[in-house]
């Protein structure tokens, strides 16, 4: 991983690079582009937990009791930013199976761009968990830095942030509104286009993931 920015980090992995191409190509179908998305979440996510607290606990091998390091108790907790954060879920589940996982519900204004909430349902308590907020874009930054408001406001402290393509706005917005959490992109676009898209980005992730327009 490339240190973008202090607590901003972007994935070098010839992996990632490579099966975010394919996302890219609009000759991607749904099938394929929910399973990459799927598989983009695993492989982002076995980096961007790699400081989840771990635990020594008393175990016993066929040939001896040790103590072994083991997560630390059922302390993680996926959000996906809805729709297309729902994407990356099931590759983070497969790592950490425990994890409990809450919803935010965003759309963007086509129009003015701002974000709406419209569900936010926490595990709870909150406060101690390691809170991994997961949104396959961030373009404007708006509806990650309104979902990461809402995660605050419920008490969570240990956020996460973890999207597969991010601008240079998006970034420097979530960076500057919440300096304190830990921001993984897999890569950096160049910038906006006139609608808020990303560019050279996938088109609407949403609308590829699910195959709805
Ligand atoms: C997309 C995407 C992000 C948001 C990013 O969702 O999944 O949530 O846009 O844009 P921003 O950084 O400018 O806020 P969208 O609003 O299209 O909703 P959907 O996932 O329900 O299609
Ligand atoms: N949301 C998307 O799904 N794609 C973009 O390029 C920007 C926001």
């Amino acid at each position: 991983m490339i240190k973008f920015a202090e607590n901003v980090f972007v994935f070098d992995h010839p992996l990632i690079k490579h099966k975010i191409s394919i996302l890219r190509d609009k000759r991607t179908g749904t099938n394929e582009f929910r399973s990459i998305v799927e598989e983009l979440g695993m492989l982002m996510g076995y980096e961007a937990l790699s400081d989840l607290p771990i635990k020594n606990v008393e175990i016993e091998t066929p040939i001896v009791k040790c103590n072994a390091p083991m997560l630390d108790g059922r302390k993680l907790a996926i959000v996906p930013i809805l729709r297309a954060g729902l994407g990356m879920v099931s590759g983070l589940t497969a790592l950490v199976p425990s994890a409990k996982i809450g919803h935010i519900g965003m759309y963007r204004d086509e129009e003015t761009l701002m974000p709406h909430e419209y569900f936010c349902k926490l595990p709870n308590p909150i406060e101690e968990r390691v809170i991994l907020v997961v949104d396959p874009m961030l373009a404007t930054g708006g509806s990650a830095t309104d979902a990461i408001n809402l995660v605050k406001s419920r008490g969570g402290r240990k956020i996460k942030f973890l999207s597969i393509i991010g601008c240079p706005t998006g970034i420097n917005k979530l960076h500057e509104m919440h300096p304190d959490i830990q921001i993984y992109v897999g890569t950096v676009d160049e910038k906006l286009n006139e609608k808020g898209y990303i560019v050279p980005g996938l088109g609407d992730a949403g609308d590829r993931i699910f195959g709805t327009k």
